[in-house]
């Protein structure tokens, strides 16, 4: 492209990063703040944007939750938080105590009409008190089952819409639904309440910024998007494993699993981000259009057909770098004969242009040997072999390794001659590490979305078409899954990569699972 068509201002990819943002004045009401997600996520990534002079000084938080505690007893929980969990470390006096003036507690359950009138008076005061200007951000932080609840009162006491002309805002957490039915019904009655534009659903792998990175490596470079199709990819590997057992979440997992807790969402995104077509504009709507036609044009798996696109696992008694991890039917909150998958593995085809053919294969699943998400694009072998007969299945294909965590950066692995007279070849790789090009820590994924959701930016938020898509895909495969009990659960051992199966579901391809 010639320079004189080249506006960097105007670079709508420069545009939509939008360094040094700063949101207006906002009260943040967070439901369930007495729950693990504020003291351990969002109140550290508030404090952090403090920290980092990203809020406005009238930025206050209110905690409503069921417990009977008093503002000095949340504000000792949050500290408590901030200190354990933030990653800048412990927190500095003088900046918690600003920060704090602007926290409070408003007990209530959340059917109790009162509390909402009385949550609406005190919003009043703190937009006269702190000059919020009626700017307002809901947080749902709450089990799910009480989300029905919240919106619905949040509608009758005229809290939807702003006073003063403020905005108001909703945040909901994940999961959003556990099937297609019940994602529509959230979905309805959130947009009997608020509008589309003022509704943020989380998903906290788009605020990493090794997630972020994928449209940038895309489409702010011009290498890489000419072989980005069929002709040159031969397969997309996309893996979120973690070395860690349900831990305390016994109860929350066992009705869900790997399909809900992780494909649905993190691994879509995954797969959307790196499979859609290039958007318009770096603008909210222009991105979430194209990752909806992507997760649109990928070939459902019918009830029927689950047996052949996918893979299911539950951990047994096993050790994960010497430490003993007992079995997933012994955890606290499951049952002792649970079906649910703590594994799962799927083959999805995109029927586009771009992709007809080219399978995706995605995993995730707990009690693995590490803590490791990537998407290892793999590319075609060359055709002919020139090096002293050695067949062109001996050497080993290009990659290009997206590793979102941990060792966050990006690799290619391509062949090379090994030092020698002879032809000998050896795969090497070329790496780019965050940590040593750049050389500071990246903000926390959290960061990044509160403070999206206080600009009013919702490019990282997934859509309702989105989520849609999303679970018309997951839930025909957990209808065949329903269908079939699995018979050899538990079926891995805590500490290997997932069941045999899964190993043998990609030699049927011809092909092997990446070792992490
Ligand atoms: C959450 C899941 O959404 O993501 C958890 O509910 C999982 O089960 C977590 O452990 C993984 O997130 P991260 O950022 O640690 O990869």
């Amino acid at each position: 492209m010639g320079s004189e068509t080249f506006n960097p201002t105007e670079n709508p990819l420069r545009a939509g990063l939008r360094m040094g943002r700063s949101p207006e004045p906002c009260t943040m009401v967070i439901f369930g703040a007495t729950g693990d997600l504020t003291s351990r996520k969002l109140v550290p990534a508030l404090y952090n944007l403090a920290r980092e002079r990203r809020l406005a000084a009238g930025f206050s938080v209110v905690g409503f939750a069921r417990r009977d505690w008093s503002d000095e007893h949340f504000r000792e929980v949050l500290l408590n938080g901030i200190n354990a969990y933030s990653r800048s470390g412990a927190a500095e006096t003088a900046l918690w105590e600003n920060f704090a003036q602007g926290v409070s507690y408003h007990r209530s359950d959340f059917s109790d009409h009162d509390g909402y009138a009385r949550l609406a008076q005190r919003l009043d005061a703190i937009d006269v008190e702190r000059g919020a200007g009626g700017n307002r951000v809901f947080y749902l932080a709450t089990p799910p089952d009480a989300y029905a609840e919240i919106i619905q009162q949040l509608g009758a006491h005229g809290l939807a819409r702003s006073p003063n002309g403020g905005w108001t805002r909703i945040i909901v957490e994940k999961p959003f639904g556990r099937d297609l039915g019940s994602a529509q019904e959230l979905n309805r009655q959130l947009l009997a309440v608020f509008d589309e534009d003022q509704i943020y659903r989380i998903d906290h792998y788009l605020g990493k910024e090794t997630v972020q990175n994928i449209l940038v490596f895309r489409f702010a470079n011009g290498i890489f998007e000419p072989i980005w199709s069929r002709r040159y990819i031969d397969h997309v590997q996309i893996t979120v494993s973690e070395s860690i057992g349900v831990e305390d979440r016994g109860g929350y997992y066992d009705q869900s699993g790997a399909l809900r807790d992780m494909i649905q969402n993190h691994l879509m995104q995954l797969l959307a981000l790196v499979a859609m077509e290039p958007p318009v504009s770096y603008d909210a709507n222009a991105v979430r259009d194209e990752k909806v036609k992507v997760l649109r044009a990928i070939r459902p798996i019918a009830p029927e057909a689950v047996n052949e696109f996918t893979v299911r696992g539950q951990y047994d008694t096993g050790s994960i770098m010497g430490k003993p991890i007992s079995s997933y039917r012994s955890e606290r909150g499951v049952a002792p004969d649970s079906q649910t998958e703590t594994y799962a593995a799927l083959k999805l085809f995109i029927e586009s242009w771009r992709w007809a053919g080219v399978p995706f294969y995605l995993r995730s699943g707990k009690a693995l040997p590490r803590r490791v998400s990537e998407i290892a694009i793999q590319f075609r072998s060359a055709p002919l072999m020139l090096f002293d007969d050695l067949p062109t299945n001996e050497v080993e294909p290009n990659t290009l390794a997206i590793k979102i965590q941990p060792d966050e950066g990006i690799t290619l692995k391509f062949s090379s001659k090994a030092p020698g007279q002879t032809s000998q070849i050896r795969p090497v790789t070329m790496d780019f590490r965050y940590g040593s090009s750049f050389g500071v820590a990246s903000p926390e994924a959290y960061e990044r979305l509160l403070l999206d959701s206080l600009i009013g930016d919702g490019t990282l938020f997934t859509r309702r078409d989105e989520v849609e898509a999303s679970w018309s895909l997951m839930t025909p495969i957990l209808q065949g899954w329903a269908a079939e009990a699995p018979r050899n659960f538990p079926n891995y051992e805590a500490g290997v990569w997932g069941p045999l199966e899964a190993d043998d579901f990609m030699a049927r391809d011809g092909r092997i699972w990446r070792r992490l």
